[in-house]
């Protein structure tokens, strides 16, 4: 695996390539990111994996002071998976210069974590582009878990035309539910154990939402939540995957999605 921290060294490497498949991360690797190497892998272009803690997508400074680290540990688990290239990029390397394209952000990103995490979509954009216009990748592959993250990047990609396809890829689950994310790292056992009975409560919910939507009642489930261990809930909403608009009536193309706190922890989900 070849390490590169420099922008002109990696491009001069990848334009001998025959192209790239591109797994961007912020590092603390987890079974979801090996799961969407291991995809990348499968397109037998060489694929790059990006480490870069983007400090433009934390609303709050202590939260990016806070973000878990672990680079060694993740050049480990790069290599054992025979990653190609690693770029872990200085944040002058990535926004010392002044890209191509205007980013685009479409107005599903003043939903959900928008609207709670403001200027946190513009980061993601900002930074994506800016891959985007270094690597060229022919493929980048994205998270379900993320689902608003990716709806936006793929609306972005469309509207500037920018020739890479987007993958995307299932949540990985823990056995007991839990949606894999570098912040579960913060969670004690018995935190783990409310993230799992969450992810419980709301598989089941939703199942029977399908059923008869007119059965969500907003309060009794943001009590049923608190009951089970949830400290505070950011929102919990049901959007057509489509589409992102709301859910009314019986549908059953929709994913129930929510952000909470356990403690300090935010997790979000969408099921
Ligand atoms: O999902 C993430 O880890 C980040 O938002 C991304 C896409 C790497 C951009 O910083």
């Amino acid at each position: 695996m070849k390490i590169f921290k420099d922008r002109q060294a990696l491009q001069k490497e990848i334009l001998k390539s025959k192209g790239i498949s591109f797994v961007p991360t912020m590092g603390g690797l987890h079974e979801g990111h090996i799961s969407l190497v291991k995809r990348s892998k499968k397109s037998r272009l060489k694929t790059l994996v990006t480490i870069f803690i983007n400090p433009k997508q934390f609303n709050k400074k202590s939260d990016f002071n806070s973000y878990p680290r672990n680079i060694k540990n993740d050049i480990k688990v790069l290599k054992k998976l025979k990653v190609n290239y690693l770029y872990i990029p200085s944040i002058k390397d990535i926004y010392g210069f002044k890209p191509k394209n205007k980013v685009f952000i479409d107005k599903v990103s003043k939903k959900l974590c928008g609207k709670f995490r403001p200027g946190h979509f513009k980061g993601v954009l900002n930074v994506v582009n800016r891959f985007l216009e270094i690597i060229k990748p022919k493929y980048i592959y994205l998270g379900k878990k993320d689902y608003q993250q990716l709806y936006l990047i793929k609306k972005h990609i469309q509207k500037r035309k920018i020739r890479s396809k987007i993958i995307e890829c299932k949540t990985i689950r823990k056995k007991n539910g839990i949606a894999c994310s570098t912040r579960n790292s913060r969670l004690n056992q018995h935190q783990m154990k409310i993230a799992s009975s969450i992810f419980h409560y709301l598989f089941k919910l939703k199942k029977k939402l399908k059923v008869n939507f007119s059965l969500f009642k907003l309060n009794k489930v943001k009590i049923d939540l608190i009951n089970l261990g949830a400290s505070k809930i950011d929102y919990i909403e049901n959007y057509n995957t489509k589409n992102f608009e709301k859910i009314r009536k019986t549908n059953k193309k929709f994913n129930l999605f929510i952000a909470y706190y356990i403690q300090n922890t935010r997790l979000i989900d969408n099921i």
